[in-house]
């Protein structure tokens, strides 16, 4: 089923961060006395506690959960995403400049708590710095492998500061084109990087550069780590699955599929979701549910969104949305063989993004916390198996 995209308008948030005592992990390192009720407790309270036999529990953070949300981070995360510090116009805003004070901040909150985190994004066509790009010419070879040389540089440079804590990389995010009668996105659908090479080459050239830095770090350091995002994987299964075949021609296995899951109230439905899983781990790849959050909005079939009326987050809905968490989660279970993790995009709801995309300013509902202290009923929910 094809849906209307809103990946369109994109906020930066500002971004700092806390680190404190290592419990989230589930390692040694705490108090080591614990009476049986206590330990009950500890997991009764603690999403990735829940779920340690499951997979990884994510969120995607920066500056402000740090500062404003450690609490729930601690209690209910054990993987972590940078929302914005690690993509490329925020870490590389100029050539011969690194800014790493926030993703180094979450970095450290990794290490400190001894949990990993995913490296996101090292090529997306969006908040790519516009240096990038500059005196590239499509169809001038030498121009283009200027680009070539500069996009080595930065992964080079990202991966090797941060290869000791991310366990996956989104090496390409959203190369694969919203139009299905196309494969890859080009340059009308915004992406430079195939606009400037005249093809899906660069894709093939991201994967062999983050490939070779992991592995002139520590040999055999990059199996199992180069994913591929997307949104709306459900519709683009067969885009995907070709792309994948292609790079697997050229020596390069991509290890796995992020899922996104910006996703609706009712779709995809739980089994369309499956039967996605099934083609990918049939064709020999991994999953990861890299995005999610669920919005109360039902405008984005249709694409017409409006300002108001708002949804009424009343308990009912939020009820509702629960039970779309918990089937979604079930499914997620149900797989869990073949998901490396399941990271939300965001903690709570005030703070995401669906706030300001696709309308600014309408408030949305879409995370398991209200507030940096407020859990909801979705929380609730993907704990009751
Ligand atoms: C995409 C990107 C994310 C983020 C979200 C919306 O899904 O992969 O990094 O920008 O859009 O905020």
């Amino acid at each position: 089923m094809a849906r209307f995209s809103f990946f369109h308008a994109r906020r930066l948030l500002p971004l700092s961060l806390v680190v404190s005592a290592c419990w989230l992990c589930g390692c040694e390192g705490g108090s080591s006395e614990q009476s049986p009720s206590a330990e009950a407790d500890d997991v009764a309270g603690s999403v990735a506690k829940k779920y340690l036999n499951q997979f990884p529990i994510g969120a995607a953070v920066g500056n402000w959960e740090l500062d404003n949300a450690s609490r729930a981070l601690e209690r209910d995360f054990n993987h972590v995403t940078c929302e914005n510090a690690m993509k490329a116009q925020n870490i590389h805003p100029a050539e011969d400049e690194y800014v790493w004070t926030e993703a180094d901040r979450v970095a450290n909150f990794a290490r400190a708590h001894r949990i990993k985190m995913t490296g996101h994004a090292l090529l997306w066509h969006r908040q790519a710095p516009a240096w990038m790009f500059a005196g590239i010419t499509a169809g001038e070879p030498r121009t283009v492998e200027l680009l070539k040389s500069r996009l080595k540089a930065h992964i080079e440079a990202v991966v090797n500061r941060y290869a000791d804590v991310v366990d996956n990389w989104d090496v390409v995010n959203e190369a694969i084109s919203s139009d299905y009668s196309k494969i890859y996105r080009d340059g009308p659908e915004g992406s430079q990087w195939y606009e400037l090479f005249g093809s899906e080459e660069y894709i093939y050239w991201a994967y062999q550069y983050a490939h070779d830095a992991l592995e002139a770090i520590e040999p055999g350091s990059a199996a199992g780590k180069l994913y591929y995002n997307d949104y709306t994987v459900t519709s683009k299964v067969d885009q995907i699955l070709t792309m994948l075949a292609w790079l697997e021609t050229r020596g390069i296995h991509v290890d796995g599929v992020g899922f996104q899951s910006h996703e609706y109230m009712n779709w995809p439905s739980t089994g369309e979701l499956q039967a996605a899983f099934d083609r990918f781990v049939a064709a020999g790849y991994k999953l990861k549910i890299s995005e999610l959050d669920v919005t109360v909005y039902d405008d984005y079939a249709s694409g017409s969104f409006v300002a108001s009326p708002q949804v009424e987050y009343t308990p009912e809905l939020e009820d509702a949305q629960a039970g779309r968490f918990a089937s979604l989660f079930s499914v997620y279970r149900n797989n869990r063989d073949n998901v490396s993790s399941v990271t939300f995009w965001g903690v709570s709801d005030n703070r995401s993004w669906l706030n300001y995309v696709p309308v600014v300013g309408r408030a949305d509902y879409p995370l398991l916390y209200k507030d940096a202290t407020t859990p909801k009923a979705a929380r609730a929910a993907i704990m009751d198996f």
